[in-house]
């Protein structure tokens, strides 16, 4: 394959604000009475807002009006965004910087593919908005991730196919929309949790072009 370029997912891959979802879902499924431990956590990372509420009320076979839904939804947003208010370049994950600049020097683009509304504003305050090609979150696309659609809508912001494209996750919904859209899956975090990507590294730091080129 030749890679023409290489797809961020941001939430636990170029810094650590899964952490900070994880934190603030517990704290509300807790209010609602509702246990959410990190294992529970792994099936909502990369699954959108609105998807990761409705998985913690299913837990207790719970449905809410959308008037409540969207109020649960706006109090978590608020916890989030303060547990990232400190959030400054330093929070960007080590090895991020080379990689980005060895992509950028072997002339391959440089995509983000989000779940989050939030992701904008936290590439700002990692001081690394500039250096994306395309950035697609949440507030672009209708279908959350296991669908492929904002991984599609990166590639085609890009100007790339997908079969040239790599997409980088630490989700087990994320590596499910990059090969439904027909690219390579390089998974972050732990094989036997990531078992559909093609390679995967124990961090960001631990990726290197070399590994990107080969695929
Ligand atoms: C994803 C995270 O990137 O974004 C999820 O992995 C999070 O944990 C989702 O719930 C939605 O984020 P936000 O910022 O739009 O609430
Ligand atoms: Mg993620």
């Amino acid at each position: 394959m030749t890679v023409k370029a290489v797809i961020f997912d941001l939430d636990g891959v170029l810094t650590d604000t899964a952490h900070y979802h994880f934190q603030a879902w517990q704290a509300l499924a807790h209010q609602l009475g509702i246990g959410f431990t990190e294992q529970d956590n792994e099936q909502l990372k990369g699954v959108d807002r609105l998807g990761s509420l409705r998985w913690i009320l299913a837990k207790a076979h719970r449905q809410l009006s959308p008037e409540q839904e969207s109020q649960l939804m706006q109090q978590k947003n608020q916890h989030y965004l303060e547990l990232i208010a400190h959030m400054s370049p330093a929070d960007l994950f080590t090895g991020v910087q080379p990689l980005f600049a060895e992509l950028r020097q072997n002339g391959i683009k440089i995509g983000l593919a989000s779940a989050s509304k939030n992701a904008a504003m936290v590439v700002e305050r990692l001081g690394i908005a500039s250096q994306f090609d395309y950035i697609a979150d949440a507030n672009n696309v209708v279908n959350s991730k296991p669908d492929p659609e904002v991984f599609l809508l990166a590639a085609k912001g890009l100007g790339v196919a997908p079969e040239h494209c790599i997409g980088v996750e630490d989700a087990v919904a994320g590596i499910k929309a990059i090969n439904a859209a027909g690219m390579q899956a390089i998974g972050i975090g732990e094989p036997n949790v990531l078992n559909n990507a093609i390679k995967v590294y124990p961090t960001i730091q631990a990726l290197k072009l070399t590994d990107v080129l080969e695929l």
